[in-house]
């Protein structure tokens, strides 16, 4: 697998405040540096009693700060050389307190007076019990921090370690380490609605049997991510794949090409732009059986296909559509064959990529083929080569 660094020569300062989500925030630090990230850990007095300075001591591979008078600090001013360097400081969990505290402007611990002393964007990940999260106060924070230009990630829906059930948790560290991602990708497509098609599709034989491909979906998945860290407000339509949507994207589940069909056609005319990257069965079982097939019937039973309707053309065709762009997996004649696809759909941009490169894995290789010719993109991991998609699609 071709390895991507996502934050690489970021400067994070990591807050962790006292709350029993402190210690997800040991598996953010290493999700972080795995990420190429630089981690500054500062914690506050209630976090140190849920989780040592020493457990992120040892998976930042930094000494971690936790009072304005650290003697480490030779000028003894640890909340301005701290942060002053750092692209950002990101709080997580941020209690009750503390949001409450970021309101006011108090200074009465070190992390607050980062907050306060800082020269760079601030997100917070609130971690509450749902009541706490409910109150009128803490939502009256909540407002003011937005309107203060802090970015805040959920909280998220669910159990809480009180056993109370209902908004307040901490967003999962993998889902902060997304938004953090999506937070330093410029925004190419802010305001755009994008479309798009993923993975197989299934078309049915009798109940439990059907003609599909090995489309993983892990392309088009990556490319909704890219899109969606963009800035665009994402709908994937998706075949059957395994994958998780990636956050903040509307997926769409559906199993045969008719209902993929289905779900893009009735919202084309609001999208503007649709990209086609699922592998879409261009035939169906016209005589598909209610029920199982059995073997004893007596001889083979015959299966007779009719053609789906093409998508993709269908939705360049449409007036004042969507900018349409196209995927085409070839064993051969990669060039001759996209382009003569392009040109047969009507559509600006088609992704080449040969079948043994494009189904299942990590990584690909992607030519981008338009009116001007070919446009080669070296091979890399299909997250990296989704970015550069979007880029080229933005531009
Ligand atoms: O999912 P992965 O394992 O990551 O693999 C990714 C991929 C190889 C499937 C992907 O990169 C890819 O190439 N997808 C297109 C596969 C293909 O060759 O499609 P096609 O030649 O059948 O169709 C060309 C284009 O028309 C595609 O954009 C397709 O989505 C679209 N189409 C095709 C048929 C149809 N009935 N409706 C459509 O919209």
């Amino acid at each position: 697998m071709v390895m991507t660094m996502e934050l690489q020569n970021k400067r994070i300062v990591l807050g962790v405040t006292g709350g029993i989500a402190a210690y997800k925030s040991a598996e953010l630090v290493r999700l972080l540096i795995k990420q190429g990230a630089d981690v500054q850990v500062a914690m506050t007095e209630g976090a140190m009693r849920f989780v040592t300075p020493l457990t992120f001591q040892a998976l930042s591979g930094q000494s971690v700060f936790a009072s304005q008078w650290d003697e480490r600090m030779p000028n003894g001013m640890a909340h301005i050389d701290l942060s002053r360097q750092a692209d950002c400081i990101l709080v997580a969990p941020a209690s009750a307190d503390f949001l409450a505290r970021v309101v006011h402007g108090q200074a009465d611990d070190l992390l607050a007076t980062m907050v306060l002393a800082r020269a760079c964007p601030l997100l917070v990940a609130p971690a509450m019990n749902r009541q706490m999260w409910e109150n009128a106060a803490t939502q009256r924070n909540v407002t003011q921090l937005q309107a203060d230009g802090v970015h805040i990630l959920g909280p998220a829906c669910g159990e809480q370690a009180c056993g109370e059930v209902g908004a307040g948790r901490m967003l999962e560290p993998e889902e902060i380490l997304e938004e953090l991602i999506a937070f330093f990708t410029p925004k190419l497509l802010a305001g755009k609605r994008v479309l798009m098609t993923a993975g197989p599709t299934f078309e049915a034989i009798d109940p439990v049997r059907g003609i599909t491909n090995l489309s993983s979906g892990r392309m088009g998945y990556a490319v909704a991510r890219a899109a969606r860290q963009a800035g665009a407000e994402v709908t994937l339509v998706s075949g059957p794949v395994g994958l998780v949507a990636p956050g903040g994207v509307d997926r769409i589940n559906v199993r045969s090409a008719l209902e993929m069909h289905a779900a893009v056609l009735s919202r084309a005319a609001s999208a503007d732009i649709f990209i086609g990257v699922a592998a879409v069965a261009d035939y169906r079982v016209a005589n598909s059986a209610e029920h199982k097939l059995k073997k004893d019937n007596g001889g083979i039973p015959p299966i007779e296909l009719v053609e789906n309707p093409d998508i993709l053309a269908e939705v360049a065709a449409l007036d004042g559509g969507p900018f349409c762009v196209g995927f085409a997996a070839e064993s051969r004649n990669l060039e001759a064959y996209a382009q003569t696809k392009r040109r047969k759909k009507n559509i600006p941009l088609i992704a080449g990529n040969l079948i043994q490169d494009g189904f299942g894995g990590d990584d690909n290789t992607l030519i981008l083929f338009d009116e001007a010719g070919a446009h080669p993109l070296k091979p890399a991991a299909k997250s990296v080569l989704a970015s550069q998609l979007i880029e080229h699609i933005a531009h």
